[in-house]
């Protein structure tokens, strides 16, 4: 049971596709977070937390169909420490090569207390026999004490020694409302280790919120103090001010070896493409100045700046560009390159199309490469995220012809419903207002529009645009994403990507208590 407790590995439980989730807006589809899984899993992820199978049937599918998918890391499913809660875990989780089952309890005064309304003793007996129950069906179970950081020090040694006595192998502590500074929660960690008798038969994992912005200062300290589990997620989405971003704390252990001897085993050439991915998958912009990911982390401006970088890139440049995957803007293909050289370049960006998607996907690039005289790596990966993940669309775009200027706009626009092509004419207050009428008036629906978002693929005026727009339906909330030369067209797709996606998004109803 006491797997890496002694060595200096540090093992990255990724919560993105369910800790991240649970951000407000960030809602994905199933094939999204396949998407994603399969990205964290070429990154070298060791635990992928797929969701929280009670919470709906999505949950459910997505932790199913990723533990079926994914066969190098462990897939995790979440549940409280109720019975059903686990048996519903441990089905999702049963394809898995290997499956974890991450049981929780709330331990502070106060959650146990206004949350649970439950009394010390029955926890603690809540604890003994969730990890018993979801030991019955898997060996790799994870518990976690919900306000961890705010929980007294005696009781909580009493639920983790119980933890571990009744199977758990990875023993995690949240600092679920981000309150904890880095002393105080690595001391946690060191009165755990110093105190729990049984401590050295599980591996101590944390999970931290960045309410104060302190997550991966925390994370990292507990690390110093004997954690070997680091939980977190890409860009740090996440609950409220989200979680310990991934992309810190790994090239926080690559960068500073001399600070400490740990290291994770993630290929830090994919984190760019994983932020990527994440943040149009939820529409979560990432600041420019974001450590590591944002667009002006490798971005030297001011003039001594540039001077010492040519001199040296030492001078200011603490990582490499590559070493998190970011490559400079590639000119890849023009309008004359063929198929062949056209699929080589997306097996180098990372996907694997089938015949039919690439033959859309090649016929599109060619519009666009007579559209635009030159195409790189970043065109690219819009056109194929526009392009594949839309075939079973009910609502498609026909056509479009678009009036602006000065005076009112005018938008003609055609749809195709479910096979049945329909047009009609709109005024709006500008193009995207006019155009979005037309949607709305040739397929009613409740949705309002709660984000609209237009970012530049790269630079130039002739450059494509991918616009984000997230539509709200009776609390059911949904991303889409579009990409065109033309920005009105670009907005269109993305309202009618959004909403395909709500028509296909099942209920998702949250049971009471279920906030983690
Ligand atoms: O923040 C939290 O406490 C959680 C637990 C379920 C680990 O997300
Ligand atoms: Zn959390």
């Amino acid at each position: 049971m006491n797997k890496d407790i002694d060595t200096n590995r540090v093992i990255i439980f990724d919560t993105t596709l369910r800790d991240g989730e649970q951000s407000p807006g960030a809602s994905m589809n199933l094939e999204e977070k396949l998407r994603i899984a399969r990205v964290l899993e070429e990154m070298g992820v060791d635990v992928i937390e797929a969701g929280f199978p009670i919470a709906s049937n999505g949950d459910f599918e997505a932790v199913r169909e990723i533990s079926k998918v994914v066969t190098e890391s462990t897939v995790c499913g979440l549940s409280r420490a109720t019975r059903g809660d686990i048996e519903r875990a441990a089905e999702a989780i049963k394809p898995a090569r290997r499956g974890r089952i991450h049981t929780f309890i709330s331990t502070s005064p106060l959650h146990m207390k206004h949350k649970l309304q439950m009394e010390p003793d029955d926890v603690h007996a809540a604890v003994l026999d969730s990890v018993r129950h979801a030991r019955r069906f898997t060996e790799d179970v994870e518990w976690s004490c919900e306000d961890g950081s705010r929980t007294e020090h005696d009781f909580l040694c009493r639920c983790v020694e119980a933890a571990i006595d009744a199977g758990a192998g990875t023993i995690n502590i949240p600092d679920t409302v981000g309150y904890s500074v880095p002393d105080e929660f690595a001391g946690i960690i060191d009165m755990l280790r110093n105190r729990v008798p049984n401590i050295d038969k599980a591996i101590i994992s944390v999970h931290c919120h960045n309410d104060l912005g302190l997550a991966v200062a925390n994370s990292l300290a507990a690390v110093r103090a004997g954690a070997r589990q680091v939980e977190c997620t890409i860009n740090g989405l996440g609950e409220r001010a989200g979680n310990a971003a991934m992309e810190e704390i790994v090239m926080a252990f690559k960068t500073r070896p001399d600070h400490g001897p740990y290291f994770t085993t993630i290929r830090s050439e994919n984190i760019m493409r994983a932020s990527r991915l994440v943040s149009a998958v939820t529409g979560f912009v990432v600041q420019p100045n974001k450590a590591i990911v944002g667009a002006n982390a490798f971005a030297h401006e001011s003039g001594i700046h540039q001077d010492g970088m040519l001199k040296h890139a030492g001078t200011y440049e603490i990582m490499t560009p590559d070493s998190v995957g970011l490559t400079k803007s590639k000119l890849v293909l023009g309008k004359h390159s063929g198929r062949h050289a056209f699929r080589e370049k997306l097996t180098e960006l990372g996907y694997d199309l089938g015949d039919n998607a690439l033959s859309d996907v090649f016929s599109r690039f060619k519009a666009l490469a007579d559209a635009k005289k030159e195409v790189f790596d970043e065109d690219v990966i819009a056109l194929v995220d526009d392009a594949v993940f839309r075939v079973n669309d009910r609502v498609k775009l026909v056509s479009l012809a678009v009036e602006c200027g000065t005076r009112k706009s005018k938008a003609a626009m055609e749809l195709d419903v479910d096979g049945d092509v329909r047009g009609c004419e709109s005024a709006g207050d500008g193009p995207v207002d006019s155009v979005f009428r037309c949607i709305k008036e040739l397929f009613p629906t409740d949705a309002r529009l709660q984000l609209y978002q237009v970012h530049a693929v790269t630079g130039g005026t002739d450059a494509q645009a991918e616009v984000t727009v997230r539509l709200e339906e009776n609390g059911r909330t949904v991303n889409g994403q579009g990409a065109d030369t033309d920005t009105v067209v670009a907005s269109v797709r993305a309202y009618l990507n959004a909403l395909n996606k709500l028509m296909v998004k099942r209920e998702k109803t949250a049971p009471s208590a279920l906030s983690a």
